[in-house]
């Protein structure tokens, strides 16, 4: 039996799987997330514990039979949080999140003053990124930065409570920007612009090997006999890869979350700072990744559900199949974006509107500007070198067939729909988990049985070809009018 636990911005959620890795249980419990200025995005690292205790406790009474049977815990979490302990171990302030916009100053400066962030760091510094928050609480906050002992990422805080010890992954690592990306080590360079040395940071493992084991305490508490093994896992995104079995090159999926992400596998550290593209270790060993991420994905979808008063699955299963892209055009940038134009400060946007716009109308632009800007990323690895043939989709959009059929005719490649929803980052942290447990990647990170594919529609296709012509020209104009 294996775990996987996974921080997600929005819950926590704990899978058991079997040695076939069929899914045996799962639990989840709700996070909250403050905002407590416009930009700011913030959790208390203590609500992340609280959370997976409350998971393991259920998965406990619920698989009494199950949990003995365990030996490897897999963890991920959303990426670049900046989680600042004392030396004591406790959070000296709350996380700062990866959609956080505060430190855009800090970003700029960083660049100018130390250009290793671009080619060793291989992404641009931007405000989502651990270092130019470190930079921020250094400059505004030198109190807490003074008696500032580590710095882990969100999963890491959880796995010192669950081991004792500070250790993170390869590939959430890498998007603190303090890596050397390519050699997959701390850059003494990148941690002495931000005032810090390699004393600060965890250890490093990659995400398939062990880190620690589960504390004697803990494994009383949820009923293991001996203690699992608590694998390096992964940021969540390359959790999910392995939850998809993205881990060969080439290999790519579509994740329709909180944000939006285009993901690729790679053989070697493939870097494109003009554009955007995030480049990254892979969780498994010699292997990296390439990402173009949007930060309003599903967050969009449930923005205008929510000012609407309707159920997001609802405005989406009332719009049924679409006929042409829509009148009313949307660009999805509520909290800024990231791929390609890494710009905080732009806001979203309508354009369009007629007496005659509807509830479908506008619903229908928002599924296409946020297919719109996955198109950019798209492009944007595509000017990376990167070809993606086909794409798998995961997240909670996926489960909506119009969204992904715009997706298909958009990007114009077809999109693989796994058979069950549930082959996202918990699965990976899972199978990671496993690996760390048996010793071996081989065999673990295979691809989910397909539910269908989605192919790009021929009729669409070059209505929607146009339509993003003209999606293309409203970033610059909204920029223009101060947004
Ligand atoms: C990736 C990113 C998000 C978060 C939250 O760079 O910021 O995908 O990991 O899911």
């Amino acid at each position: 039996m294996y775990i996987g636990l996974d921080i997600g911005t929005s819950s926590v959620k704990a899978i058991i799987i079997d040695d076939e890795q069929r899914l045996v249980g799962s639990a989840s419990a709700d996070l909250t997330v403050e905002r407590p200025h416009p930009g700011w995005s913030e959790q208390d690292p203590e609500s992340w514990w609280t959370a997976c205790e409350t998971v393991l406790d259920a998965l406990h009474e619920r698989l009494p039979g199950e949990l003995p049977g365990v030996r490897g815990i897999g963890l991920s979490g959303h990426m670049h949080g900046a989680t600042l302990l004392g030396a004591d171990d406790r959070p000296l302030r709350p996380c700062i999140l990866w959609n956080d916009g505060r430190s855009a100053q800090q970003c700029a400066d960083l660049e100018a003053g130390e250009p290793k962030f671009l080619s060793l760091g291989g992404n641009r510094v931007m405000p989502g990124f651990t270092a130019p928050k470190l930079q921020w609480v250094r400059e505004t906050e030198p109190d807490v930065f003074e008696k500032l002992a580590k710095v882990l990422l969100p999963k890491d805080y959880v796995r010192l409570k669950l081991t004792g010890d500070h250790v993170s992954d390869m590939s959430d690592s890498a998007g603190t920007l303090w890596m050397d990306v390519a050699a997959r080590d701390w850059s003494e360079d990148l941690l002495h612009a931000t005032g810090l040395t390699r004393a600060h940071m965890p250890r490093l493992v990659e995400g398939s090997e062990v880190s620690g084991r589960l504390r004697s305490e803990l494994c009383k508490r949820w009923g293991m006999e001996s203690a699992p093994v608590v694998a390096g896992g992964g940021g969540d995104n390359a959790a999910s890869a392995c939850g998809v079995g993205a881990v060969t090159p080439g290999s790519a999926f579509v994740s329709l979350g909180t944000s939006g992400v285009l993901f690729v596998t790679n053989d070697r550290f493939s870097p494109n700072v003009e554009s955007a593209v995030h480049a990254f270790c892979h969780a498994v060993p010699e292997t990296w990744h390439q990402m173009g991420v949007i930060l309003s994905a599903t967050d969009s979808l449930n923005w205008l559900a929510r000012t609407l008063g309707k159920d997001p699955a609802a405005l989406t299963s009332a719009l049924g199949a679409v006929s042409r892209p829509s009148e009313v055009i949307f660009l999805p940038y509520l909290g800024g974006e990231r791929t390609p134009h890494n710009d905080v400060a732009v806001r979203a946007g309508f354009f369009g509107m007629s007496h005659g716009t509807d509830q479908d109308e506008v619903t229908h632009a928002v599924l296409d500007g946020v297919a719109f800007a996955l198109k950019d990323c798209l492009v944007a690895l595509g000017t990376a070198g990167t070809t993606i043939e086909r794409v798998l989709a995961v997240g909670g959009g996926s489960r909506s067939d119009v969204w992904l059929e715009i997706i298909a005719s958009v990007l114009a490649v077809p999109v693989d729909v796994p058979e069950d929803g549930d082959f996202g980052a918990s699965l990976g942290a899972a199978r990671l988990g496993q690996a760390a447990a048996l010793g071996t990647t081989d065999g673990v990170f295979s691809p989910p049985p397909l539910a269908k594919t989605i192919h790009p529609r021929a009729d669409l296709t070059a209505s929607y070809a146009d339509a993003y012509v003209r999606w293309r020209t409203l970033y610059p104009a909204l920029k223009q009018a101060g947004f």
